[in-house]
């Protein structure tokens, strides 16, 4: 099996390099290579991209997703999201391949308090979740379509909340943090070994093509998150200096931004577990692993 995966670098894209290796070849276009486009800007460079490579499977970690700045790029954030994606689709299905695609809980409104079904109404609040919905509305016109919407997600690499609460945490005296959009931390290891296991699947039924909401387990908010990391700190001997109880809850209204989030991001993951046979552990498991993992460095 032949693999073209974009977004190599990204959170996401980074742990798609180690999971989809047991599946086949992959080629992994570099953003700025002279080699092969990976360039999302460059719609005419992708689908030159896709028909020199032809893959069976055509993974996309790359994304606009800069949530806030996309509120004064909408155009930019548009064609990286929306048009780049509509090209792969359109690519895709010219070669009969598989096309696996990322979106995100900012497509719905944020509205209510329990989780969402894949076949719930949208209404994205911010440009980032607008042009998110566009680009799953271009993937699906691909027959052979997994588009996965998760949520809240972090990785190792680079910048987390976690590592951000613990740096905070041990610089400050009083940190607020907002409790009340609820969602579930997932970690990009998880989604993308669901991803590989997923594409092992499909390619034995295509009938399993569509949407699917995918996150870890159970549900918390900011501040409870932020808690739990500096709780964990405390219990690995490594406390820092602001304890996790001093840490205030304030409402997401005392923290304005230029991008409005949804209040629940609550995803409901039956029809994935269902489908798929897959077990999504709580988000703590993950989270604990990411801390140790932290912690030990
Ligand atoms: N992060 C979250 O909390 C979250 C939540 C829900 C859904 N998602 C979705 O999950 C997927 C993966 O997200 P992530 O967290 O892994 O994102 P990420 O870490 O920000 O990675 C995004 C990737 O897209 C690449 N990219 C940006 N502009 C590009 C362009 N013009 N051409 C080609 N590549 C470009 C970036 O490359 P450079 O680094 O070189 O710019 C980076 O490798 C995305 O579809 C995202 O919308 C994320």
């Amino acid at each position: 099996m032949k693999i073209l995966l974009f977004g190599k670098n990204g959170q996401v894209g980074w742990e798609l390099r180690r999971s989809l290796a047991p599946l086949g070849e992959i080629v992994a276009p570099d953003h700025d290579s002279d080699a092969l486009c990976g360039d999302f800007t460059d719609l005419a460079g992708i689908a030159e991209t896709v028909r020199r490579v032809a893959p069976q499977v055509i993974v996309n970690a790359a994304a606009y997703t800069a949530v806030d700045k996309a509120e004064s790029e909408p155009a930019r954030a548009r064609l990286i999201n929306a048009q780049a994606p509509a090209v792969l689709a359109e690519a895709a299905a010219r070669l009969d391949a598989w096309l696996a695609h990322y979106s995100t809980d900012y497509v719905f409104d944020g509205g209510g308090t329990g989780p969402r079904v894949e076949t719930d109404p949208t209404g994205p609040l911010s440009v980032y979740g607008q042009t998110k919905l566009e680009g799953e509305r271009a993937v699906a016109a691909c027959p052979k379509h997994l588009i996965f919407r998760t949520s809240w997600v972090y990785a190792a690499r680079g910048a987390n909340f976690a590592r951000t609460m613990l740096r905070l945490a041990a610089e400050r005296d009083e940190l607020r943090v907002v409790d009340d959009q609820i969602g579930a931390p997932t970690g990009a290891d998880l989604l993308a070994d669901v991803t590989a296991h997923v594409l092992r699947d499909v390619a034995k039924s295509p009938r399993w093509a569509g949407l699917y909401h995918l996150t870890a387990g159970g549900e918390t908010s900011w501040h409870a998150y932020a808690r739990f990391v500096i709780e964990h700190a405390g219990r690995a001997g490594r406390p820092p200096r602001l304890a996790a109880e001093r840490i205030e809850a304030i409402p997401s209204a005392a923290y304005p931004t230029p991008a409005r989030r949804p209040l629940n991001s609550r995803l409901d993951t039956g029809k994935l577990r269902g489908t798929f046979g897959l077990h999504l552990p709580d988000w703590r498991v993950g989270v604990t692993r990411l801390l140790d993992e932290l912690l030990a460095g």
